[in-house]
């Protein structure tokens, strides 16, 4: 098993304390999507748009990795072949784990000037009168994918698709594009496929096979049984 890509969701930072979105109570019952995680949401209220943001990024910051984060941080360090984490979530757990990972949506503790562009590291609270330090706009925006938007590294992420050996999908529903179509390109690519969720997400027959259960026991006695 020389090449793995995994893709991780909100399930993997569930047990962190972090809400997942579409499970009872998740993130999208309690907001609408077109409110605060779309562009023109920002345009109509960026103040209630940062204020999620705001609020977000200080739960992540209390947060702390759990046991999943960390096994997949022991794969990424002790396979003998390459591990690529691409993740969906926008929190920093994976690397505060001591992973390296692919954020294609973007990350909470990042600031990004939708005027020229410049890329910072967030302060905890932001707000849209914050001035870009480089062009001096108050253009600041959270640096996440909002839907409409061009996920990031998409280029990078097929090219890792394609080598991919073994495809592992981990705490996401499959509801969201591209996203959602990783685990057809890695079959395409002759890629096995695995899901680990707590439950069959939507696309779970499209995989080889599966394991259910919380993200902190099954990954880590996934992780135990491929380093044996
Ligand atoms: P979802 O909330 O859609 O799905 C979370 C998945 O994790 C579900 O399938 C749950 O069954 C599973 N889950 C919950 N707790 C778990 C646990 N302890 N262990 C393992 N699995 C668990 O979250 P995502 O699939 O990550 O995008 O959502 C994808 C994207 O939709 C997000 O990145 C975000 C959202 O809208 C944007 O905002 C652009």
């Amino acid at each position: 098993m020389d090449k793995i890509v995994i893709l991780t969701g909100a399930g993997i930072s569930a047990e962190s304390g972090l809400g997942t979105f579409r499970d009872e109570g998740g993130l999208w019952a309690q907001h609408r999507i077109e409110d605060v995680a779309t562009p023109e949401g920002f345009t109509r209220n960026p103040d209630l748009v940062h204020d999620f943001y705001n609020k977000r990024r200080a739960q992540a910051a209390e947060a702390l990795p759990n046991a999943a984060h960390a096994a997949l941080a022991r794969l990424q360090r002790d396979h003998k072949g390459d591990v690529v984490i691409v993740t969906q979530n926008v929190d920093d757990l994976h690397e505060r784990a001591g992973a390296e990972v692919i954020h294609m949506h973007g990350a909470l503790m990042g600031a990004l000037c939708a005027a020229c562009g410049h890329r910072w590291t967030a302060p905890l609270t932001m707000g849209p009168r914050d001035l870009c330090p480089k062009c001096v706009t108050p253009a600041t925006r959270p640096d996440v994918v909002w839907f409409g938007e061009i996920p990031y590294h998409m280029d990078q992420i097929g090219e890792h698709l394609m080598q991919a050996d073994l495809f592992v999908s981990i705490g996401t529903s499959g509801n969201v594009y591209p996203a959602a179509g990783f685990v057809q390109e890695a079959r395409l690519a002759g890629a096995a496929t695995l899901e680990l969720n707590l439950e069959p997400s939507e696309g779970a027959t499209l995989f080889d096979t599966a394991r259910h259960g919380p993200a902190s026991e099954i990954v880590p006695a996934w992780v135990e049984e491929l380093l044996a």
